[in-house]
């Protein structure tokens, strides 16, 4: 006997999660499934985000910074240290520990919001009078299940895309989640692909003691970060010791004893080969729509596998709705949430709304990378007027009390109204600093705005400030 649903989110990570939790806000009798497992076998909702990407990531990058901070940083605070170690089995409890606080944190929710949660698989098996009486849902989970829901959100997410010839073994041949659960520190570590994925990751091994070098297809470094940013950014890298190498085709990948081999042809056209102990590849992600039973109910996939939807999220199937990475747009885990929510809303007859313009995107690497709006390249593509002001951290008293002076804030307004069209931070606390700018481009607030708000002295964002004022050439401390 299939138990009904007014909502059945198919997908427990941040779109499906938190849909859910929105969908019984509004009154719904909800249930979510997902198929996660802990290493017991048991659930693990939050999805990528939680167990393989967002959450784990950072709490290495945290790992890796407190070392960085206590070989190089510390001394210039006249705090010696006899000898420095790291454990790499502890570093990666306190990661597993931190992600398994943030799974169970989502089942107090479900049962907090009374959602209903299944763990297993659930795939589509059919359209009740045509979609007009709901969707049936097979739950392939310890014990096989049917769910009905009258509306079905799938939030199924995505997986790391590997190289066509080298499938990810997650011991020499790394996705995201053997990256963040290297045992020891290798040697030579080789990634392929400069994203979001290859700086954050590169920069735990390469901090941790790893020599590290990218492998990038493009010739441009983070091509959709304006490019005086990427540029500053850059800069600070490779002065770190990350290898970048742009402009690259890669060949074969041959796996032995020893480690991985990467034959590839340099910007040059010369050809080259990289021996690393671990390669982690990190080339984007492709959306999770196998296993689904897509075809059951005739729900429209594009060429890349994704579920079609329009603006709102609304699938080729009435009742039907898609949100996350598996549907087009960023693959942003607050973009997924903003959805999900929005779709609940709909659901209940409410206008959900998502800001694609205003979106913000953080890389985690040190500087940190942030921001939000049009790049300068994107405004000069589309002939914008526009007038520019940067504010450097060298000049924030606060960056220079922190010891961490890299990087600058860029703003980018419209040349004739002052309105923000753009935020580029790179630098400390990118990752918080970008709120403000999100919030200001939210209210539609111009330069002058930002400008004219009094900022707490000493703190970074005085620069956001400062940022704002060199928009009209007025800047106070540079
Ligand atoms: P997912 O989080 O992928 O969740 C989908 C869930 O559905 C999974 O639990 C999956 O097992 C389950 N599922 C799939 N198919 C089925 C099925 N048929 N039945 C049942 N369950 C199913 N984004 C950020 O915004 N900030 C970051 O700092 C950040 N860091 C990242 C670091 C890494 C290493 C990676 C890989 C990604 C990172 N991301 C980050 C991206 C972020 O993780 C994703 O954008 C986000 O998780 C997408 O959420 P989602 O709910 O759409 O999908
Ligand atoms: P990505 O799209 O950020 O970067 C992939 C890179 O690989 C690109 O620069 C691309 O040009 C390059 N590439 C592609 N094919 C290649 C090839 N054959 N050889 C060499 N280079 C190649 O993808 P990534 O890093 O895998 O991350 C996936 C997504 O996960 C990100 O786009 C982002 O949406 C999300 N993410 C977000 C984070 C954050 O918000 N801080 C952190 C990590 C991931």
């Amino acid at each position: 006997m299939s138990k009904n649903f007014d909502v059945v989110v198919i997908g427990g990570g941040p779109g499906g999660y938190i849909a859910a939790i929105r969908a019984a806000q509004l009154g719904f009798n909800t249930a979510c499934i997902d198929e996660w497992k802990n290493e017991k076998g048991g659930p693990a909702p939050g999805g990528t985000c939680t167990n393989v990407g967002c959450i784990p990531s950072k709490a290495l990058l945290q790992s890796s910074e407190h070392f960085e901070h206590a070989g190089h940083a510390f001394a210039d605070h006249g705090i010696g240290l006899k000898e420095l170690s790291i454990d790499v089995k502890k570093m990666l409890a306190r990661k597993d520990t931190v992600v398994k606080q943030n799974n169970d944190g989502i089942l107090y929710l479900f049962k907090k919001n009374k959602v209903s949660f299944f763990h297993g698989r659930g795939s589509f098996v059919k359209a009740i009078d045509g979609g007009s009486g709901g969707y049936e849902v097979a739950v392939a989970g310890a014990g096989p299940e049917t769910v009905v829901g009258r509306q079905v959100i799938v939030a199924t997410g995505s997986s790391a895309r590997p190289l066509p010839g080298a499938p990810f073994d997650e011991d020499k041949i790394l996705s995201n989640d053997g990256a963040l659960r290297i045992g020891a520190v290798p040697k030579k570590l080789g990634l392929i692909g400069s994203g979001v994925i290859g700086l954050e990751m590169g920069s735990v091994w390469r901090r941790l003691g790893a020599e590290v070098t990218v492998l990038e297809a493009l010739p441009t470094f983070l091509g959709a970060v304006d490019e005086q940013i990427a540029k500053e950014a850059h800069k600070a890298f490779v002065k770190q010791g990350l290898k970048i190498e742009l402009g690259v085709k890669v060949g074969e990948i041959k796996e032995d004893k020893k480690g991985v081999t990467v034959a590839y042809t340099d910007a040059k056209g010369g050809a080259q080969s990289l021996a690393v102990d671990k390669l982690i590849v990190s080339i984007g992600r492709v959306p999770n729509t196998t296993g689904l039973n897509a075809e059951a109910v005739g729900l429209k996939l594009d060429e890349r596998g994704a579920i079609v939807v329009d603006g709102e999220c609304r699938t080729s199937l009435p009742g039907v709705w898609a949100v996350g990475d598996v549907v087009r747009g960023p693959m942003l885990a607050h973009k997924a949430e903003e959805e999900g929510v929005a779709v609940a809303e709909r659901i209940a007859g409410q206008h959900g709304h998502v800001n694609f313009n205003t979106i913000p995107w953080v890389i985690y690497t040190s500087p940190e990378i942030a921001w939000v709006g049009e790049t300068e390249q994107q405004l000069k593509a589309r002939g914008a007027a526009y007038k520019a002001g940067t504010f450097p951290f060298m000049a924030n008293g606060r960056a220079r009390a922190l010891g961490d002076t890299t990087g600058m804030v860029k703003f980018l307004a419209d040349a004739k109204t002052d309105e923000i069209l753009g935020v580029h931070i790179v630098g400390p606390m990118a990752s918080e600093l970008i709120s403000e700018a999100v919030v200001a481009m939210e209210f539609k607030a111009s330069a002058e705005d930002i400008a004219r708000i009094c900022h707490a002295h000493p703190s970074l964002s005085e620069a956001t400030k400062e940022a704002a004022l060199a928009v009209d050439k007025r800047t106070l401390n540079l």
